[in-house]
């Protein structure tokens, strides 16, 4: 089929992608976009996390006729080019929030869509809501730190603008 969809903000348009295809095949074969992670491929570890007009979903169950069309964001979009990292990003940085990181882009597409719809999560929120993202390393304090300092940053940043 011919997809097309946004992605990180440009348009893109493919031919022939296979219809059993997943957005993850799609990011990381066709695109060579290889910050979104495989690992299961069966929804079940969230390092394939992507926003999907800014829902935070397992781009490896996603077949592509579910997403054209849509609005996708992908660790890659976050941070501009040669430009500063994202907020969660930089807050993932400061905290420590990974060790090998093979986890990491998807908890930050997972954090981004929690501090948009819950701009100050309690920790247990926190938890809830990254419950379906692993880290193998076991780095979830860090990571909780991480999200922590990210709501503040940016909670910060909207009172002062
Ligand atoms: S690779 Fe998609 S949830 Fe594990
Ligand atoms: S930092 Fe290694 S899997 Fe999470």
């Amino acid at each position: 089929m011919k997809l097309d969809f946004i992605l990180n903000g440009q348009s893109v348009s493919l031919d022939d992608v296979p219809t059993s295809a997943t957005l993850l095949d799609v990011l990381r074969d066709h695109l060579k976009l290889t910050g979104t992670r495989l690992t299961c491929g069966i929804g079940m570890c969230g390092a394939c996390t992507v926003l999907v007009d800014g829902e935070a979903l397992s781009g490896c169950l996603l077949l592509v006729p579910m997403v054209a069309g849509r609005n996708i964001t992908t660790i890659e979009g976050l941070a501009a080019p040669d430009g500063p990292l994202d907020p969660v990003q930089q807050a993932f940085v400061d905290c420590m929030g990974l060790q090998c990181s093979y986890c990491t882009p998807g908890f930050i597409l997972a954090t981004h869509a929690l501090l948009k719809a819950n701009p100050q999560p309690s920790d247990q929120q926190i938890k809830e809501y990254l419950a379906g993202n692993l880290c193998r390393c076991g780095s979830y304090y860090k990571i909780m730190d991480a999200v922590r300092l990210a709501s503040e940053r940016l909670h910060q940043a909207q009172r002062t603008s």
